[in-house]
């Protein structure tokens, strides 16, 4: 075959066709909440509320069209696989899903640098979920194109953090000021490891409630703790639930336990019930990054103060306003 003239690789490889170079996060990688300051993380709010605008007003719009994304989960995943494609196909683009990596390369040994290197030569941008801390920066250092972490390990899940924060914002009205409480699995919880430091940029304090079995890691709180951040830990929630202004509840994270048993003896500890709820302020509220297995009963859900199924809602939002971002139209 005739080589291409100019050869494809020498182009820039982040497709400038018309694209707004000096968008914020143009051709980035989204790999941690540590890469963000305010002055973006407010950016990033308002093209999010666009997004809810423009999704309120007419649904879908062609603001990618012509753009592919690769939806790479090694992990299971229903919300954020879900919520990535629902962003892309209302933007107008498309996606090809590898959500059973059973049925790709993978199983045939395919490494992840290599799986990368191909998906970028049929996509735009890339999401990834993979079992390994690291495996995201991973791939980042070998794909040119941009890779968005959608969960590595239990190290970060740093657009779960971006919807938690805009939630927070869009429901309370503030972030300065606040008493956030996490409670659950805060050791393998990838979700808390990411927001706990994206919290951090603000005047916040942060209250962890956990067996000590699953404590926020050491490493996490002295990060936070260098920023001047008041962090507490207990075991009780009752000692800190009346001062809360936002708590957020984590599932333990079973499939991270070597040894089952430990699991099952946690089940129950942490739950929160009607009963709970009857200890809050009236102005707060409960989030969860979901799945939810028992740690929050379902009676908690008619409660106005229950925010775990808005803040679905608003993980779409802010992955449509990356996804522009990324891919420079925003
Ligand atoms: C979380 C995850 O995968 O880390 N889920 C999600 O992305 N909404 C939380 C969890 O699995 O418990």
């Amino acid at each position: 075959m005739t080589p291409f003239n100019p050869p494809i690789h020498a182009k820039n490889p982040h497709l400038p066709f018309g694209d707004k170079q000096d968008s914020p996060f143009y051709g980035q990688d989204i790999i941690s909440v540590n890469q963000f300051d305010r002055q973006q993380l407010a950016y990033i709010f308002d093209v999010a509320h666009e997004m809810y605008e423009m999704v309120a007003r007419v649904g879908s719009f062609d603001l990618l069209k012509g753009k592919i994304l690769a939806n790479l989960f090694y992990e299971p995943s229903t919300r954020t696989s879900s919520s990535f494609t629902s962003a892309m196909e209302r933007l107008g683009g498309s996606v090809i899903p590898i959500n059973n990596v059973s049925y790709s390369s993978v199983t045939k040994g395919e490494s992840l640098p290599d799986t990368v290197r191909t998906l970028e030569a049929y996509a735009d941008v890339i999401v990834l979920r993979h079992p390994e801390v690291g495996s995201s920066a991973l791939a980042a250092k070998y794909a040119k194109k941009p890779i968005i972490n959608a969960g590595d390990g239990i190290g970060e899940h740093p657009t779960q953090a971006l919807l938690d924060l805009f939630t927070i914002q869009e429901e309370l009205g503030r972030v300065d000021g606040l008493t956030v409480t996490m409670m659950g699995d805060l050791k393998y919880g990838r979700t808390v490891h990411s927001l706990a430091r994206l919290l951090s940029l603000y005047d916040i304090r942060l209250n962890y409630v956990a067996p000590d079995i699953l404590s926020m890691p050491a490493e996490i709180q002295e990060e936070i703790g260098a920023k001047g951040i008041p962090q507490a830990a207990f075991t009780d929630l009752m000692e800190v639930f009346p001062d809360t202004d936002v708590l957020y509840v984590t599932r333990v994270q079973k499939e991270r336990f070597e040894d089952p048993t430990r699991h099952e003896n946690l089940k129950g500890i942490y739950v929160v019930t009607a009963e709970t709820m009857s200890h809050a302020k009236d102005e707060m509220i409960v989030m969860h990054p979901l799945p939810r297995v028992w740690e929050i009963d379902m009676a908690v859900d008619e409660d106005p103060r229950a925010a775990y199924f808005r803040q679905m809602e608003y993980g779409q939002y802010i992955r449509m306003a990356l996804l522009a971002m990324v891919l420079g139209k925003a």
